[in-house]
């Protein structure tokens, strides 16, 4: 008996050494230690054996099945480690590697980040406000009367309850004095909502980029020096400006800024964005709702600007159709991804 163990044994580890696969191995396991294999029918035997033998045998059957599945364990490892050490033979790592589609930035984001650091450098923190407006933080506090054609419901989002979607990211500049005391200096980048056809030149919903300046003896020439400085660090020290007169309700006196530059719209006159300096109404205004006289238009002045970066885009990029800028087309898209 005590030899027919060993040499079942000897023939066990003879086989798991000669195993060279898995599948292999498991057929191994199940012939010697399975509930019909070879040790186990040895074991159900013993009862067959004098009583004196049993526990040495059984002691026996017990060292045989822990050789027997440690010598499969240590098999397995093996095989497994040659498979690795296969495949990774196998691969070259001098071809190329898969290319993964990454993602990029937006070409707006793009030009409102390039915009907003420049500002930045200037002292211009950023502020932020809410989409939906009252009607007083978007007209009443910027001196835009109850008739003033922007405020048409043929013109402005308006809610059920009267407040609105903002028809300009000037909200935010009120929403920034009310809340603290001059010297400010601001800038709110966001979206805008106006009533337009949505065509090759317009969209609902587009994004300003708009700025605030409020200190003792703010001038016309603070205003023209940012702005310019501004302007060439943005598109280049060839651009060329020019203010031209406007009206805002909310800035007196108001301009245009019109820019011009070999490589945007060959070299044609275009307008960029609109400014001026803060109408005293406007101060008024703020104070009123303060309570104080925190912007008393004796003591201060500023100027404010406004941009729209949609057409600005078109124009630094070329484009044919704005609405390119919201159709998530990923052939227009990539061509900005770096
Ligand atoms: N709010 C103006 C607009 O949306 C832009 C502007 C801002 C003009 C500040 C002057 C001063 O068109």
């Amino acid at each position: 008996m005590d030899n027919d163990l060993q040499r079942l044994q000897e023939t066990a580890l003879g086989e798991i050494q000669q195993a060279s696969s898995k599948i292999a191995l498991e057929n191994i396991r199940v012939k010697f230690l399975g509930k019909a294999g070879a040790i186990s029918r040895l074991s159900e035997n013993m009862r067959n054996l004098p009583k004196e033998d049993r526990p040495r045998i059984g002691k026996l059957l017990n060292e045989i099945r822990n050789t027997v599945t440690a010598a499969l364990d240590n098999r397995l490892d093996a095989i497994e480690s040659e498979g690795t050490a296969q495949i990774l033979s196998d691969v070259d790592e001098t071809l190329p590697g898969t290319q993964f589609p990454v993602g990029g930035i937006h070409p707006l984001t793009l030009l409102q980040d390039r915009a907003v650091r420049i500002l930045r450098r200037l002292g211009f923190a950023l502020a932020d406000g809410p989409d939906i407006e009252t009607e007083w933080h978007c007209f009443d506090a910027l001196n835009t009367p109850a008739n003033h054609p922007a405020r048409n419901d043929t013109d402005t989002f308006y809610l059920p309850d009267g407040r609105l979607l903002r028809t300009h990211t000037s909200s935010v500049q009120v929403r920034t004095m009310v809340a603290q005391k001059p010297p400010v200096r601001v800038i709110g980048p966001g979206a805008a909502y106006r009533r337009d056809e949505i065509d090759a030149t317009h969209l609902n919903q587009f994004n300003q980029l708009e700025g605030l300046y409020v200190n003792s003896d703010v001038s016309v020439a603070d205003l023209k020096g940012t702005l310019e400085y501004f302007v060439r660090e943005l598109l280049g020290h060839q651009v060329q400006t020019r203010l031209r007169p406007h009206f805002f309700p909310f800035t007196e006196p108001s301009f245009e800024l019109d820019i011009r530059s070999p490589g945007i719209q060959s070299g044609k006159w275009m307008e960029l964005l609109g400014c001026g300096m803060v109408n005293p109404a406007v101060f008024e205004a703020i104070n009123a709702k303060r309570g104080d006289n925190a912007y008393d238009p004796e003591a201060w002045t500023g100027f404010a600007f406004g941009m729209g970066l949609e057409r600005l885009a078109m124009s630094l990029f070329g484009l044919p159709d704005i609405r390119l800028l919201i159709e998530n087309d990923q052939r227009f898209l990539a061509q900005f991804a770096r």
